[in-house]
């Protein structure tokens, strides 16, 4: 199969691109290298340095592909807020010109990388597909109305296309080519920032008065691999028509503290932090519903903590 990977110079779809190239599949790749790295790309891929917005180079990128995986994008929640207009721009127009372009050349398959931050603050827990949709930022909201966006496309033009909404994504992938690390700038993901912590930059941590067992937030982390692993089952159970909205985490949780724990038997030393008040918007406990992906995707996360830990540092080094 020959698959267009938008967004393959970032940490997730660098992660895709190199695992489908592992897999003996051809990988086009697109990416303006806004906030991914030339040098992360394969050099088994053919690489389009270009954004998602000329319609030219889209369509140029499309060439011979069977299929697209969707990872470009702003993700930022807190620049979402202070630029909001990037976010619409790239993460929605920019999706508008890949889906254009996919029809103009007939290509059949999309799988779309969105966020739990479409739910915002959970009614219940764990969040299932089902529930209430009311993003708390412009990023959760630009991601979700390329959701609504995609659903039409497949209902007016036979598109098969598939929403993976991940929780936390973690850890680290050894390709051929030795580890490809997650490098966000900034970095505002937890288990990079505990890794990286110093005595003189501790690490924050945001409440120890939450409702959970040690008092800290409860978030749901699903390792890179698996979550790819996913992506390449999405893209064979994508039905021409039909557009399937599916949660990725590992439906099971671990507070900051136990992260920090984690992060220090992988390290052989403490790790420096410390308390901070509760942030605004910080919902207590964040855990995905995921018996809809072991039904349609017949995929279960095999990694743990120890293991997103583990490469990570790994991959740091
Ligand atoms: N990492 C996570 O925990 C997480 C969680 C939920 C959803 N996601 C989604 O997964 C996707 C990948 O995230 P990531 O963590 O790898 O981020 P990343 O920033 O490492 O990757 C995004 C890539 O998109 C590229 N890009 C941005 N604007 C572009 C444009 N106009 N044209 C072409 N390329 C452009 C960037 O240069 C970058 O390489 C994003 O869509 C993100 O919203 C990530």
């Amino acid at each position: 199969m020959k698959v267009l990977v938008t967004g393959g110079a970032g940490y997730v779809g660098g992660t895709a691109a190199a695992m489908l190239l592992d897999q003996g599949h051809e990988v086009n790749i697109l990416d303006d290298c806004s906030t991914g790295y030339a040098d992360t790309v394969d050099p088994r891929a053919t690489f389009f340095k270009e954004s998602l917005l000329d319609a030219n180079a889209v369509a140029t990128s499309l060439s011979g592909c069977d299929a697209v995986l969707h990872f470009g994008a702003k993700s930022l929640v807190g620049e979402s807020v202070v630029k909001p207009d990037i976010y619409w721009e790239t993460n929605v127009s920019g999706t508008r010109i890949l889906l254009d372009a996919m029809r103009a050349a007939a290509i059949p398959t999309l799988v779309f990388s969105s966020t739990a931050a479409t739910y915002g603050e959970p009614k219940e827990i764990p969040i299932a597909e089902s529930a209430v949709t009311d993003p708390t930022n412009p990023y959760g909201a630009s991601k979700l109305a390329v959701d609504y966006m995609i659903s039409a496309q497949a209902k007016a033009y036979g598109l098969a296309a598939i929403s993976l909404r991940y929780f936390n994504v973690a850890g680290a992938f050894k390709s051929q080519r030795g580890w490809l690390a997650e490098r966000h700038n900034p970095e505002t993901h937890l288990i990079p920032n505990v890794l990286r912590a110093t005595a003189a930059n501790p690490l924050k941590v945001f409440g120890e008065d939450w409702p959970t067992k040690d008092g800290t937030c409860v978030r749901d982390y699903v390792h890179v691999v698996d979550l790819i692993g996913a992506h390449i089952s999405a893209l064979s159970a994508a039905i021409a028509g039909s557009h399937e909205i599916i949660n990725l985490g590992s439906g099971g949780g671990y507070t900051v503290k136990e992260v920090i724990a984690a992060a220090e038997s992988a390290l052989g030393r403490p790790v420096p932090y410390e308390m901070a008040p509760r942030r605004a918007g910080d919902p207590a406990v964040l855990i995905a519903d995921i018996t809809k992906a072991g039904k349609l995707l017949s995929w279960k996360p095999e990694r743990d903590l120890q293991s997103m830990v583990g490469d990570a540092l790994a991959s740091f080094q």
